[in-house]
């Protein structure tokens, strides 16, 4: 599939001298909007294309490239239901502090959604209390899936909002991977979504993207990008955005992450990027071990080990990582959620 951010930049157009930002001075991909590298803000060209791609691929009427991270997706998202006219959102209480922070900026009142625990990870929460606290407010706002792999349920979600005439906001900073598999896809399912495609596609960090599945939204969306989003976007990273939703879907590796997860007693989530591997309170050293053999997991909650996969995972680091974690005694999961211990925690409950 054509590239068109990366095409754009590479294209050979003899000497080039800066007078122009960046002050590094050396083109290369990282240069600023020119005139032939089109303007994310009124984007008419490789930009323009790329957005255009993204939004088919993802089943979008718009998607909007992000180089500030799921964050300005989740707040330009939160924009769209204040200029609505919209004044309490619905979360989870386990939500991202961005979500928490833009309601906090925006003035919009917060309707927790209380989320039960158990064998140390936060459960998603349950359709009656998503009914409950929906009552109370004129939007849902789901993380899907969350750090730890685990997803909510989206279509009963759906049907709710659907029901009752407002929409459903998809915080998928940890969902990049999904369009390939539409049932679990946040883009089958809400009005506005975010794939954070830093985390889970091979795009540079703070890599995103925001979408609008239709038109309505997709004209306050426009508002809200450009609120939120830098005037000075990377090019290296729109580029890396484009790159990494166009790549192409590692079925072999998938299918080594669920053999991993059977065969190293993983817990059992549904999401194959995500590994979770208990170790209870003997975590520290077990990570401790693992990075003396050069071995990083994503994070260690003090219940959990858990290593972050993407279609660019080798088959053989993985193999290493199973025979390195063979030998690891394990302790027993604390049963309840410790909050605060990585950052899907709430500031704003
Ligand atoms: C659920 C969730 N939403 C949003 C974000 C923010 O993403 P970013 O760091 O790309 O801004 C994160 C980051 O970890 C997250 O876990």
């Amino acid at each position: 599939m054509k590239l068109h951010i990366a095409e754009m930049l590479s294209k050979k157009r003899g000497r080039h001298i800066s007078f122009h930002t960046p002050g590094h001075k050396r083109a290369g991909g990282d240069i600023t909007e020119l005139s032939y590298s089109d303007n994310l803000y009124s984007p008419h060209g490789a930009i323009a294309r790329a957005e255009e791609d993204i939004a088919r691929l993802s089943g979008a009427a718009r998607s909007f490239l992000l180089t500030d991270g799921s964050t300005s997706g989740v707040f330009s998202m939160i924009y769209c239901l204040k200029a609505a006219g919209g004044s309490a959102l619905a979360l989870p209480a386990f939500s991202h502090p961005s979500a928490w922070h833009a309601c906090e900026v925006m003035g919009l009142k917060t309707v927790p959604i209380p989320q039960k625990s158990a064998y140390g990870l936060p459960l998603p929460p349950s359709e009656e209390e998503v009914a409950r606290a929906l009552g109370r407010a004129d939007a849902l706002l789901l993380t899907s899936p969350d750090y730890y792999g685990f997803f909510p349920d989206l279509a009963g979600a759906k049907a709710l909002c659907t029901a009752a005439g407002k929409p459903l906001l998809i915080d998928g900073a940890h969902g990049g991977h999904l369009r390939f598999e539409p049932a679990l896809y946040a883009g089958s399912y809400a009005d506005l979504w975010v794939d954070g495609v830093h985390k889970s596609l091979p795009a540079f960090t703070q890599g995103a993207v925001v979408s609008a599945k239709a038109e309505n939204w997709a004209r306050l969306l426009a508002e809200g990008v450009r609120r939120f989003r830098t005037t000075s976007p990377s090019y290296p990273i729109m580029a890396s955005v484009e790159y990494a939703v166009k790549y192409p879907r590692n079925l072999k590796i998938e299918a080594a992450a669920e053999r991993f997860k059977q065969a190293h007693c993983c817990a059992a989530n549904p999401d194959w990027t995500k590994l979770l591997v208990p170790f209870g309170a003997r975590g520290e050293e077990a990570q401790r071990n693992l990075e003396a053999h050069g071995v990083y997991p994503e994070f260690n909650d003090g219940n959990y080990l858990m290593f972050y996969l993407s279609p660019c995972t080798k088959a053989g680091e993985l193999k290493l990582l199973g025979r390195l974690l063979d030998r690891l005694p394990r302790g027993e999961v604390a049963p309840s959620a410790p909050v605060g211990a990585i950052p899907i925690y709430s500031e704003g409950t």
